[in-house]
């Protein structure tokens, strides 16, 4: 306890239990809150007497109202701090807690706390006891209906809010370094957490030397931005390669989900290195992504009516090396397109492959070239091409004068 630290509810009658489903050793004890701890103690120097005058005491009060902010006389600060001695007794920094919630269930009501502890997370769940059975142990046999809401809301302003991590979907760029922006550099340097998959983990390596770092695939993501939610950090950036805008939704809204709100950073996405690179305009261009999980039949039937308008399409395909029924890469693009009846020998292809690392590479080709050929999954297509069209095809736009000064601004 601090030097004037004051008792502001003490819940008598109290069970504990580890929050899991099933209950793992259920104590018995008082809750109490201060203005800044949370103690249960179950060994006290009080009177028996005392006790069972206040348990009868407290019921009563609380079939009235349901109001959980209750004190008794006979016990203060000064007793608190001396059941405190007491190492079996145990107080938890309100700053330390990082979930507080409370629900009405069928047969009472649960209060539940989480708090970090030696570097991991623990739980417990409290509720008032009415009535209990005393032989062959001690345990609740009814328990009361009451209002803990002003307790969690004591809780959760004095924890922080009970809030969550702030979220940052961080682009670092298509893999070189200098890619990422000096923004995306600051946002990563100033979070708590950092996650993402190895890749991206790999553009930012430079900055992540004293980080919390956790990377993540597939199947492990969603334990991780778990773990951090609880984990009662202020911040996590997850990192994601090129931008975050771009064709990583379904990461992007879960950590919305998870975290009550994400913040983007952009970044320099691979398909804008590709259209660089093609020496496309992008605002000109159809760009389609296929690297989703949702099914992507309306996106191969744009990607054939684009191509057969003769427009310029950059394409990121669709790896699945576990489920080929369901890849999309440049040779199944070849047959989609042949089968739409477009003739892919006259349609020219190029494909991207580790665009700005090592190891890039292009292929330049037709759509019929892409049939026979294999590329890694890092790859984004530009399919056909653009025709130049520059402003001097405009010149009634600036009223015939060929000084590029405009008759508004001649005349003004
Ligand atoms: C889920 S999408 C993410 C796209 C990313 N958000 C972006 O803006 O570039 C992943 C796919 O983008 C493509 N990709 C990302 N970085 C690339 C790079 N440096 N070179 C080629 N393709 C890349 C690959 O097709 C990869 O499978």
């Amino acid at each position: 306890m601090d030097a004037g630290e004051r008792i502001l509810a003490h819940v008598v009658s109290v069970w504990r239990e580890a929050d899991r489903r099933v209950s793992l050793g259920g104590r018995e004890g008082m809750l109490i809150l201060t203005d800044s701890h949370i103690a249960f103690v179950h060994k006290t120097e009080a009177k028996m007497r005392w006790w069972q005058a206040v348990v009868q005491r407290q019921a009563v009060a609380l079939l009235r109202s349901r109001n959980i902010m209750v004190r008794h006389d006979g016990y203060g600060e000064a007793e608190l701090a001396r059941d405190l001695e007491n190492e079996k007794n145990d107080e938890v920094a309100l700053r330390d807690v990082t979930e507080a919630s409370w629900e009405e269930l069928a047969w009472g009501s649960v209060l539940r706390l989480a708090w970090r502890r030696g570097g991991k997370v623990e739980r417990r769940r409290f509720s008032v006891v009415l009535d209990w059975v005393k032989y062959p142990a001690k345990d609740p046999s009814k328990y009361m209906r009451v209002d803990w809401g002003p307790l969690v809301e004591h809780v959760r302003r004095a924890s922080g809010g009970g809030r969550r991590a702030a979220a940052y979907a961080i682009g670092v760029g298509p893999g070189d370094p200098r890619m990422m922006t000096r923004a995306a550099a600051e946002a990563i340097t100033a979070c708590d957490v950092v996650v993402g998959y190895a890749g991206a983990l790999r553009t930012a390596e430079s900055l992540l030397e004293k980080k919390d770092v956790r990377e993540v695939t597939m199947a492990s993501q969603e334990g991780v931005y778990a773990e951090v939610a609880a984990g009662g950090a202020r911040s996590v950036g997850v990192l994601f390669t090129g931008d975050a805008s771009f064709s990583e939704s379904e990461v992007v809204d879960r950590l919305a989900e998870v975290f009550g709100g994400v913040t983007v950073v952009p970044g320099v996405s691979a398909v804008q290195v590709a259209a660089a690179r093609a020496r496309v305009p992008l605002d000109r261009c159809r760009v389609i992504s296929m690297h989703v999980t949702s099914p992507i039949g309306r996106k191969k039937a744009e990607l054939a009516r684009a191509v057969i308008d003769g427009e310029c399409v950059v394409l990121v395909p669709r790896p699945w090396p576990s489920r080929p029924d369901l890849e999309f890469m440049p040779r199944d693009v070849a047959r989609h397109l042949a089968a739409a009846g477009v003739d892919t020998a006259s349609v020219r292809a190029r494909v991207y492959e580790d665009l700005t690392l090592a190891g890039e590479r292009a292929f330049d080709g037709t759509v019929a070239d892409l049939a026979g050929r294999e590329f890694s999954a890092h790859l984004v297509v530009v399919i056909g091409d653009h025709g130049a069209d520059s402003y001097m095809n405009y010149q009634w736009q600036w009223g015939g004068q060929r000084t590029g000064v405009s008759t508004e601004t001649a005349s003004s």
